[in-house]
């Protein structure tokens, strides 16, 4: 599928699909769990239709249907043996924490994923859960998926993370469930916290002080109720088309602003966007709210380094997009982790970009971006990347010329509606 762009600007309401991480953790915490889970605003994007895929391979009943999903847990040790490999398909969150529940049951079996997961980095777990007594192999040796994985009762540790990483976290704290006594992680700037959340909800003993995280095993988790809450990750598109696409004005509603995620939010404001935070509230445990976006014509750059860079990881390829249409210079650093993403995001987005005249300089951890250049369009590819796909639709929708992005339909690993809400918002504003 290839993707051109549509007409401009956007106008009118847009409700987010389910948040990725968490529509994951509900399936994987639910199936571990004594009870039903029932999880509704699921996200059906193709990562989590992998998390159920998996869990069904070994035992566990999942119905879904358009308005729910039903988990029947089978507990702590109620999954049975995979009679095939499981596939995790695209998903890192399915491979890496999978792997920590793998690693506590008491059967082998084999895990992996499409190429571009087979290409990503399986050590950031291997060494914590080898630390625990877990046996668990690169097959081919890289340190990649393919991983053979061979259950026992596993050996509590505290484990010093090198790498801000939510799902290397939670692959320890989902290990530390089968161990045999208090199982910390401590990690050099806080990642997103939803499995601590969750977890707690399921009945987890978990306590976190600052960039620590600690459990106890539990002889039991029970089945929840969960609703989940819009991705701030999938909001971010339209928070940047917003900005950016002149005479827009969007209401994005029911979207995640957990403090682990709303990095962009962070620094939307200090690009002195126009942003307007409506309708607090909680959903699932999670704080929520409703977003107003205005087209803001004086977006300014800024610089986005340390701290900041785990709760927006995913963003960074939309920020470079607006950095790229704000004034002045935008210097992004710390953010190596974006080379080992779903493809090198780093490389692409400077390539990109660059490509619409772009004035981007990649660095050895980030990018220098001197934005207010006009950009134009340019055909691209999105090298199976969702959110390469995602953000140069929206960079095309304020540059010269016509954009095309080949490879355009991974959108549907985390937004399936994607092309069909952005062409709804800019129909919206035909009609104004
Ligand atoms: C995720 C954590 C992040 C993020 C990914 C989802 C999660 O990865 O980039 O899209 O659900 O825990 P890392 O933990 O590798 O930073």
């Amino acid at each position: 599928m290839e993707f051109t762009k549509t007409r401009q600007p956007l106008r009118g309401e847009i409700t987010i699909p389910g948040d990725k991480s968490i529509s994951h953790r509900a399936v994987m915490f639910g199936a571990i769990s004594d009870g039903t889970t029932e999880i509704t605003n699921f996200l059906q994007g193709a990562d989590c239709l992998s998390t159920i895929s998996c869990f069904r391979k070994m035992g566990i009943e999942i119905e879904n249907t358009p308005d729910r999903i039903l988990v029947h847990g089978k507990g702590l040790h109620g999954l049975k043996a995979p009679e095939e490999i499981l596939d995790a398909g695209n998903s890192g969150t399915t491979t890496r924490l999978i792997s920590g529940i793998l690693a506590g049951q008491n059967f082998s079996c084999e895990l992996t994923g499409d190429a571009s997961i087979q290409k990503r980095p399986m050590k950031r777990i291997i060494t914590p859960l080898s630390m625990m007594d877990a046996s668990i192999e690169s097959i081919r040796g890289n340190d990649c998926a393919p991983l053979r994985i061979h259950g026992h009762r596993l050996h509590a540790i505290h484990y010093l993370s090198p790498v801000a990483s939510a799902q290397v976290k939670s692959c320890v704290l989902l290990a530390g469930l089968y161990g045999d006594g208090k199982t910390s992680v401590t990690e050099p700037a806080l990642s997103r916290n939803h499995t601590e959340i969750m977890l707690r909800s399921f009945g987890a003993s978990l306590s976190s002080s600052k960039t620590t995280v600690s459990i106890l095993p539990e002889p039991k988790l029970t089945g929840q109720k969960i609703q989940v809450p819009g991705d701030i990750s999938s909001a971010a598109y339209f928070i940047a088309a917003g900005l950016i696409v002149p005479g827009s004005e969007i209401l994005i509603k029911n979207t995640g602003i957990n403090p682990t995620r709303d990095g962009i939010l962070r620094v939307c404001s200090a690009m002195s966007a126009d942003i307007t935070r409506l309708n607090e509230r909680t959903s699932g445990g999670e704080p929520v709210a409703d977003l107003l976006v205005r087209y803001t014509p004086s977006l300014k750059g800024c610089v986005i380094e340390g701290d900041i860079i785990p709760s927006l990881i995913d963003e960074i390829p939309v920020i470079a997009v607006l950095a790229a249409y704000a004034d002045g210079t935008t210097i992004i650093r710390d953010a190596q982790e974006l080379k080992v993403k779903e493809s090198n995001r780093l490389d692409i987005m400077v390539h990109h970009l660059s490509a619409m005249g772009a004035d981007i300089t990649g660095t050895d951890d980030g990018m220098i971006i001197h934005g207010g250049k006009s950009l134009k369009g340019a055909i691209l590819d999105s090298f199976l990347d969702h959110r390469i796909a995602m953000s140069f639709a929206i960079a095309s929708l304020a540059a010269e010329g016509a954009t095309s992005i080949t490879n355009a339909e991974c959108v549907n690993i985390s937004y399936p509606e994607f092309y069909e809400d952005l062409r709804r918002l800019t129909s919206c504003a035909a009609q104004h």
